[in-house]
């Protein structure tokens, strides 16, 4: 890559990417954008039926869009998606790191199971997507690893102490992979949303418009939650190119808080 022009730094022709929990929400709209810039996008749930409407979306506006699904609950499952992805594509070059479990609970409130849940599903499947695919993308010269964070990895809140403390050693794994590959054409980094306006947080909104309202008003600078797309341009840039001097860092996308 020598050019400088826009089209040159985000094109994704040629690229293969995967983007877990892209059956909805911010992972979906992530999937479209790196659709969009050229890149044939495995779009990951937890069963195929969930992926339909992200897949004929993006075929919909001329991308290539396949399923694949897994429970990233279950051991395995992150290291099975890896070399699914791998086997279908002859090489995968961006995995978004997006699928995540979230239980609201305090610390004295939250069961074994639920920590455990978490655990599996935002670390431990990181692990193993990790250490399936990174010595794959420096084998070919090249990598883009985007990591979704959250502002609560750096300011948890109380009611979501495990979730926070899951992306906190999420963002450290991709510190500690960003230093071992750096130089390998490999490039790993977090993007870290605020609050977002998807199902995760859609029984809220539902149960209580008016506290949904005063809590959106003060959450942050501009006073409002994210739309999912309101994440792609960061991402785009952590996925393609234009990231080519930029690893294990954070990109904050909150609102300003
Ligand atoms: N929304 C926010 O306010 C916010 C704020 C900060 C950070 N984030 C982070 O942003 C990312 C996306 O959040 P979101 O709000 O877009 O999520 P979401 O709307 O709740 O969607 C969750 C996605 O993850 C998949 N998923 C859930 N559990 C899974 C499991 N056990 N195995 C495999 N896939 C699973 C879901 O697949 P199915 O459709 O098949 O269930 C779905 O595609 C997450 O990492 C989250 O922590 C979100």
């Amino acid at each position: 890559m020598t050019g400088y022009s826009p089209q040159e730094l985000f094109d994704l022709s040629g690229r293969c990417a995967l983007v877990t929990g892209s059956s909805r929400g911010i992972g979906a709209a992530i999937a479209q954008g790196l659709a969009a810039a050229g890149a044939r996008v495995f779009v990951h749930g937890q069963a195929p039926a969930s992926c339909a409407r992200t897949v004929v979306a993006i075929e919909a506006a001329g991308g290539r869009a396949e399923a694949v699904a897994g429970n990233l609950a279950e051991p395995g499952q992150g290291a099975a998606l890896i070399a699914e992805c791998e086997a279908r594509a002859g090489g995968l070059d961006i995995l978004v790191i997006n699928a995540s479990a979230q239980i609201n609970a305090p610390l004295a409130g939250l069961s074994d199971a639920d920590l455990t849940f978490q655990i599996d599903v935002n670390l431990r499947s990181t692990v193993e997507m990790l250490r399936t695919c990174l010595p794959l993308m420096a084998a070919r010269g090249w990598g883009r690893v985007v990591s979704i964070g959250s502002i609560n990895q750096s300011a948890p809140k109380p009611v979501v102490t495990a979730y926070a403390a899951t992306k906190a050693a999420q963002h450290n794994l991709i510190q500690s992979q960003a230093r071992e590959y750096a130089g390998s054409g490999v490039v790993l980094n977090t993007l870290a949303p605020g609050l977002i306006d998807t199902d995760r947080n859609a029984q809220r909104k539902l149960s209580d418009p008016e506290g949904w309202d005063a809590y959106v008003a003060g959450v942050n600078w501009m006073g409002r939650a994210g739309e999912p797309h309101e994440m792609v341009g960061a991402a785009l840039l952590l996925a393609s190119d234009a990231c080519s001097f930029m690893t294990g860092e954070v990109i904050v996308l909150s609102g300003g808080v």
